[in-house]
């Protein structure tokens, strides 16, 4: 008897996107639709004419082993280890930095260490700062063995064939400033930016880091006018990491053993997720009183601010690389799982029209979904206040 017939559509692509796969099987007897085939290029996944070998059965280490009997004899917990299906990660072959200033060197540093793409290309206006930075950086090689070859210009026109750009050009806070404060100077910059990217490199992946996070994603698409899913703004991943660090210095348990993630917008209206938060893998309620939880809340909201008041000069470089590295080793597979990223939102969590940080699912060319999970009634209301204050930003500045 011949294999029942399927019909691979591309909804089939992005499930198995979000599960971490990079090849699908096509059997002799299967349809794949044209959106299908179009989405899996676009995302990354091959589709290949099967049937393929089976993989040999995954043989548990001996030290997972040991792991695993002694959590079951003693209730000493264990920070579990985030799932990447083996295969699953790629490297990138071109990801562009625009933004030559402290973030941009340590994006470039970390990138560069972890082997992350082909090339990295570092951009920035002033005369030969990038050229400067990539220099030191291939120096280093001897020593790192990096197979990453860095290249510095000034010359935006060289974002063409990026498969990824990380955007942290502008100006930076001062003490005293609010993220907000930026809109006017750094909406420019984007705007400059974006007109160049959509000009040279219309497939990349575009992740915005330069402040006020949401207003500057939202500019980043309008002036692009790419697809929603094709430009992500990166606060989540360092509001998280802050509100984790926060958790576990209040606890006084180590970061890994914390689970705890940050939506909403990325200024004085974030929204660090407590009905979700875990420390080893039990509710915060169970290490902390609520007082000691709202200080690591307003802890997270300021973590920012608190590096400019001590720095006097700009803003914190080295968390916020750290973070972008997270949603780059997202979109390539390197990790997997749900991850807060700002997106334009369509209707999900009852919001539309504004950019704010929710959980997504990413992968090669950018979202490829909205992870609507369970919030308390106040977080919900936290978010929508937040999308009506960037909404009322950006009106208040609309030229
Ligand atoms: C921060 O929160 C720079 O917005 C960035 O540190």
């Amino acid at each position: 008897m011949s294999p029942r017939k399927r019909v691979i559509g591309s909804e089939h692509i992005h499930d198995a996107r979000a599960r971490g796969m990079l090849v699908i099987e096509v059997l002799a007897n299967d349809i794949v639709t044209d959106q299908a085939r179009e989405t899996a290029k676009r995302v990354g996944i091959k589709l290949q004419s099967g049937p393929l070998e089976k993989p040999t059965p995954i043989r548990i280490d001996g030290t997972t082993n040991v792991q695993r009997g002694l959590y079951r004899r003693s209730p000493h917990w264990m920070a579990p280890r985030r799932r990447v299906e083996p295969g699953s990660s790629r490297r990138l072959g071109k990801l562009t930095l625009i933004g030559g200033g402290g973030g941009g060197v340590n994006i470039a540093h970390l990138g560069v260490n972890g082997d992350l793409a082909e090339q990295i290309m570092l951009i920035d206006i002033v005369d030969n700062l990038a050229e400067s930075i990539a220099l030191d950086l291939n120096h280093a090689r001897g020593i790192s063995r990096s197979q990453t070859r860095v290249v510095g210009s000034s010359d935006l026109a060289r974002v063409t064939g990026s498969d990824v750009i990380v955007v942290s050009a502008g100006r930076p806070r001062t003490p005293g400033m609010s993220r907000a404060d930026l809109i006017s100077v750094n909406r420019r910059v984007i705007r400059t930016i974006g007109n160049s990217i959509k000009l040279h490199a219309p497939n990349a992946t575009v992740i915005v880091v330069t402040n006020p996070l949401d207003e500057m994603t939202v500019e980043m698409l309008n002036t692009t006018g790419f697809a929603r899913g094709q430009v992500l703004g990166m606060a989540g991943t360092l509001d998280g990491s802050r509100f984790r660090y926060a958790l576990a210095r209040a606890a006084n348990v180590l970061p890994q053993d914390v689970e705890a993630i940050t939506l909403g917008s990325h200024g004085d209206e974030m929204t660090p997720i407590v009905s979700k938060a875990r420390i080893k893998g039990q509710s915060v309620e169970r290490f902390l009183s609520v007082e000691e939880v709202q200080r690591c809340v307003q802890d997270t909201i300021t973590g920012g601010a608190q590096v400019v008041s001590l720095k006097k000069t700009g803003s914190a470089v080295i968390a916020p690389a750290h973070a972008v590295i997270e949603v780059i080793d997202h979109i390539r597979g390197a990790k997997s799982g749900s991850v807060p990223i700002s997106v334009m939102l369509n209707g999900e969590f009852g919001i539309s029209d504004v950019v704010l940080g929710v959980p997504c699912q990413l992968g090669m060319g950018g979202l490829l979904k909205v992870d609507e999970i369970t919030l308390s009634d106040d977080e919900l209301v936290s978010l929508r206040i937040a999308a009506d204050a960037i909404k009322h930003r950006l009106s208040n500045q609309s030229h």
